[in-house]
């Protein structure tokens, strides 16, 4: 197989192989994941060897929610590129872009922008620390790898165990941001408030994803909005997985809840870098006490794909079809797994859908799905995130494989066999989220 020919030449020359954990083939199916792509198109996606396979994974790490290669993107995006995609001047794109968020988000007046989530994330850290003169950060999920968050493990070295991957070390991350980041979990509005007891008038912000795999308790979000104000804290809503999935925006709008900064990534522009950070006009303003500025945040291509991405998305309803894929396949999931009497966990919302098989030996299981689904021609894990592209005749094929799979799963766990069906390693595990 190229793909792991390759893939061996990329660990001597690139630490960890790849540059996004999540695309690292063991966690996946070790020796013997595709590991690079020639093609993608739809929901579809060409290995080294010219083999196709249906992606019923993770699109793009979550990034292309219209699809790979989406025909309107792409010719917006081409045009830019014709007319040229840097300058000395700036593209009057991103005046057009802040307009049309701040339109979707009435309680925002400004935007900046970024290229990636972790640095969007980073960015609207920094406008909190500059608004609010303070330094600590109460956070819930995963936020990316930029210190303000790692920092979290240097006072208890496994503070993200059990929310990132365990053992996860903070090397290079400075000593003395210690104590700067603090964890707590979603819906555990108690141990918010005990943050802010412990450090009464020192939070800048507070951190979180509005929803991911659970939903939001009743009066959580309210509450913790609350808890921000007292403490004049800026609430910051990391939207850059959950924003334009359930809705077009940032999924905080359907709570009605609103905070001081909102990031989005990923979803905005399918597939191209581009991430933004928006705003009250009050807080975004301290963007100015700050320094904060790069040459690549100004290039053409990343707004101009966000705007044909949200103009798509707007006018073909797409989070209404990403729901009623991704329930297709939670029911799918559901009903394999009742038939051939599997205890499988699903979670997750519809957009964003994920499994476990609740068995000692999971990963060894999981790693045995994605194997025999590869060879069904899917590239397949334990989540499923759905994009516009995914039509019902793929969830149709997918799943008959699924039940198919599920069968043979039962069957090796009957007789205790699972791990003599694999034809390589098992699976490494993946970063845990903070729930
Ligand atoms: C909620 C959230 N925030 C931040 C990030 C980091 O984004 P990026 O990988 O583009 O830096 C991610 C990526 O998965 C995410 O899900």
């Amino acid at each position: 197989m190229k793909g792991q020919e390759l893939y061996k030449r990329a660990k001597v020359r690139i630490p960890g192989g790849t540059q996004l954990l999540t695309k690292r083939p063991e966690l996946f199916l070790p020796e013997q994941w595709p590991a690079y792509y020639s093609r993608a198109k739809g929901a579809e996606v060409w290995d080294l060897d010219g083999k196709k396979y249906i992606d019923m994974s993770y699109m793009g790490i979550g990034a292309c929610v219209l699809g790979y290669a989406d025909p309107d993107v792409n010719k917006a995006v081409k045009s830019a590129v014709d007319d040229g995609s840097m300058s000395t001047l700036n593209c009057p794109e991103e005046v057009e872009l802040a307009e049309l968020l701040c339109d979707i988000h009435p309680w925002a007046q400004m935007a900046r922008y970024a290229r990636t989530g972790g640095e969007a994330v980073s960015v609207a850290v920094r406008i909190a620390r500059a608004k609010t003169k303070k330094d600590k950060i109460a956070f819930c999920g995963y936020h990316g790898w930029r210190d303000w968050y790692l920092a979290a493990n240097l006072s208890q070295s496994d503070a993200l165990d059990g929310h990132l991957m365990p053992g996860l070390e903070p090397a290079g991350v400075p000593r003395v941001l210690k104590g700067t980041s603090i964890p707590f979990h979603y819906n555990r509005i108690d141990e918010l408030k005990t943050i802010v007891d412990k450090n009464k008038n020192e939070l800048a912000a507070i951190v979180m994803e509005p929803l991911r795999n659970y939903q939001p308790e009743p009066g959580f979000l309210e509450e913790v909005r609350q808890v921000a104000t007292d403490t004049k804290a800026m609430l910051i809503f990391d939207e850059v997985s959950a924003g334009f999935r359930l809705n077009c925006g940032g999924a905080h709008l359907l709570y009605k809840v609103v905070p001081d900064i909102a990031v989005f990534g990923k979803a905005i522009s399918n597939g191209y870098p581009m991430a933004a950070v928006i705003g009250t006009a009050g807080v975004m303003q301290a963007a100015q006490d700050s320094f904060i500025s790069s040459t690549y945040w100004t290039e053409r291509v990343g707004p101009v794909a966000a705007l044909a991405t949200i103009r798509k998305y707007q006018h073909c309803r797409v989070e209404k079809h990403l729901v009623s894929i991704g329930r297709l396949v939670q029911e799918g999931w559901k009903s394999a797994a009742g038939r051939h009497n599997l205890t499988v966990g699903i979670s997750g919302i519809p957009p964003l859908g994920h499994f476990t098989f609740d068995y000692p030996n999971d990963l060894a299981i999981r790693t045995l799905f994605t194997q025999e689904m590869l060879s069904r021609g899917f590239l397949a894990t334990n989540a499923f995130y759905a994009s516009y592209a995914h039509q019902e005749g793929h969830v149709n094929k997918y799943i008959k494989a699924v039940d198919e799979v599920f069968g043979l799963i039962a069957k090796a766990i009957e007789k205790n066999g699972v791990e003599g069906l694999l034809k390589g390693p098992v699976a490494h595990a993946g970063f845990y989220r903070l729930a």
